[in-house]
Parts: C-alpha cells; structure tokens; sequence
C-alpha cells in the first residue's frame, strides 16, 4: 500500500511516500527556516505564502523520488492539525484537490499522532502496546499513554512553555537566532552542564506536569546581570541549559513509566532530535531496564513521512476523511473520530 503524506502545519513544507506504512520511498521537506530567521520566529501569514509557493513543486518531487506517477499511490493523508490556521489550510486544501482529480481516498491526520507513529519507520524492531510516549516539540511538551494505535491518554503536559519554546527563547536571549534548539544542542556538546546553575522546575512531586518558563526568566535575569557569554562560557552555558531541561524530561517520564507500569518508552518531537536528551534516555533505559525508541532525527523533527505512517494505519482501520475535511488548528491527540468518517 502507497499512501502519500502531506504536513503543512507550521514552517515545513514536506511530501512523502510510504509503503505498508513502515518503509520511507520518499521524503522531501522543504523547510522555511531560512525565511522566518529573519523575523527571529516563525511569521505565520509568511508562512502561509510559501507553503502556496513550495507544495505543489514538493509534491512531484515526492512522488518522483519514490519512482512512482500520482495514479500509483493508494490514499493521500493530510495534516489537518494542530498547527497554524492558514499553513494547514495549503496542505488540506491541496490534499483535497489530488484525492478528488485522482479518485483517491483522503485522510486526515492529527500531526501529534503523526509524531507518535514516526518510530514505526523503520525495518527494525518497533515498540510494543501499550507504550509511554514523551512528545517534545516545539508546541508541545507531553506524557502520552499509548495502549494502542489512536487510543492514548495524556498523563501530564506543560504549564506553559513548550520545551522547544524554552529552547528557542533561550537561544534567543543567546543571540543564537531562530531556531535556538539546534545551535543549543552543538554549543552544548562543548559545554560543561554543571557550570553554571539553573533551576529544574519540579512542581508537585508526583506530578507528571512541566513548567518551562521559569528556566527561561532565570536564563532572562542571568543575563541581564552578566551579559551574554561568549566563546567557551556561552558554550558552557548552552550546555548548562540543556541539562536543566533534559534532567526534567527524563525524571518525569521515568516517573511516568513507573506509576503506569510500563516498560516501552518512544520520544517524538523536534527537541528528541536533542543529543542530550537522546543521551540520557539512554543512561536511563539502561539502568532502569526500560525499552527506548526514538526515531533518528530528521524523523523527530516535522516530516511528512509520519503523516503517511499514520494515515495508513487510519486507512487500514477503515478510516476516510469527506471531501469537506476541515482544519483544526486547536485539534487535541485524543479527538480522532469526528474529523473522520466512512
Ligand atoms: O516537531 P517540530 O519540528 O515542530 C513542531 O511541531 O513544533 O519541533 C520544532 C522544535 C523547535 O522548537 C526546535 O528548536 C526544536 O524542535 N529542536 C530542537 C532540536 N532540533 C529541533 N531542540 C533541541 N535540540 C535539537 N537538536
Ligand atoms: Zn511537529
């Protein structure tokens, strides 16, 4: 089965071409990062036109990847949320207008459920049900439970920052740029964590909530005090900052994993592209005996990929989207049936 993927919902224009829903024929992704640099962050009436300017050129390329013509493909699933209104509205509407001139079927896809099928991309081992998931991106930080495809429950979320927020609003402050994560990430390899000394927000001790912006103010007055390191001491401080908030992700899902009684752990998201993040986990997998999946890392980050990992698992429970697929840039994980019918 071929079904083509769709993702429009924020900065990245991306197609892609799955088979049986595991293996990737194509994945092309076309990201605006270049665009939104400018502005600091991501300017979404801009991101809007290029999405227009960049789908249909992402679309055959896409399919011609895969070596495949429009008519080969089995089903065409689209991001439909959450994300931002008028990127989603490209994708959705492109999306309807293939299935309808092709006479395929049309799926709609949550891009959070897509996040959480992209560990299933792969010839190797996935992981089994019911699994804890960890979604780190930059509009989402949460503790999923996963007892199978499309039925989860949300353990504990944040409070307010994302933790690709934080990361991008610390590197900010660092005047590292937009997008802050990924420059984080490479200064703090050179880093020392323990050199400078950050708070982890640990609200309630059994709870499986997150708090980002208190890191961020304590990064914002730190600096005001002391101006913004450079050379090592910035890369010190990078570090210092990643492990503040890669000590909270891994203490909270350990603590998940242990009041649900699960043994899986998968991570999704932008920020489980992190090599910190990625590197305690595994410390943590390995002594608590747990089972670690993390997709590699253009896969953590918003692909079209996963979108068509996840649409074919719709497909093949039966699941179509009408021609009248709305977007729902507020769409929660748990809400899956109304946006689809047979
Ligand atoms: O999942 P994603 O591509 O888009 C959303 O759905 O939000 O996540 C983007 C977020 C951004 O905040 C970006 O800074 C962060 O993921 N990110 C990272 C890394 N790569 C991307 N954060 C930390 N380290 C990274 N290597
Ligand atoms: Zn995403």
């Amino acid at each position: 089965m071929l079904v083509l993927g769709i993702e429009t919902s924020c900065d990245e224009t991306a197609a892609a071409v799955v088979e049986d829903g595991r293996r990737v024929r194509a994945d092309v992704v076309a990201s605006q990062i270049l665009v939104h640099a400018q502005y600091g962050g991501v300017v979404p009436e801009v991101a809007s036109r290029q999405h227009l300017a960049t789908i249909v050129p992402v679309l055959r390329r896409a399919v011609a990847d895969a070596g495949l013509a429009f008519a080969d493909l089995d089903a065409i699933a689209v991001t439909c949320g959450p994300g931002l209104v008028g990127a989603l509205l490209v994708g959705v509407e492109t999306a309807k207008s293939l299935a309808f001139a092709l006479g395929k079927p049309l799926i709609g896809v949550n891009h959070l459920a897509g996040h959480l099928a992209a560990v299933f991309l792969t010839d190797d081992a996935v992981p089994k049900f019911p699994h804890l998931a960890l979604l780190v991106s930059g509009g989402h930080t949460a503790l999923i439970r996963v007892d199978e495809p499309g039925r989860t429950r949300l353990l504990g979320s944040t409070r307010d920052d994302a933790a690709g927020e934080a990361f991008d609003k610390v590197g900010k402050l660092l005047g590292l740029g937009y997008p802050g994560g990924v420059k984080i990430d490479k200064l703090a390899a050179t880093g020392d964590p323990g050199a400078v000394e950050l708070p982890r927000a640990l609200p309630a001790r059994d709870d499986l909530d997150f708090s980002f912006s208190g890191l961020k103010t304590a990064v914002a007055t730190r600096l005001a005090q002391t101006g913004v390191p450079e050379a090592q001491a910035l890369a010190d401080f990078c570090a210092s900052f990643q492990a503040a908030v890669v000590d909270v992700l891994v203490r909270k899902s350990r603590r998940a994993l242990q009041r649900e009684g699960l043994d899986t752990l998968i991570v999704c998201g932008g920020v489980a592209a992190n090599r910190g993040l990625r590197n305690a986990l595994a410390a943590a997998s390995q002594a608590d005996g747990f089972a670690l999946f993390i997709p590699p890392p253009k896969r953590c980050t918003d692909n079209a990929a996963m979108i068509a990992a996840e649409g074919t698992a719709l497909f093949q429970r039966g699941q179509r989207a009408g021609l009248d697929l709305a977007v729902d840039p507020g769409l929660p994980l748990e809400v899956g049936q109304p946006l689809i019918r047979d």
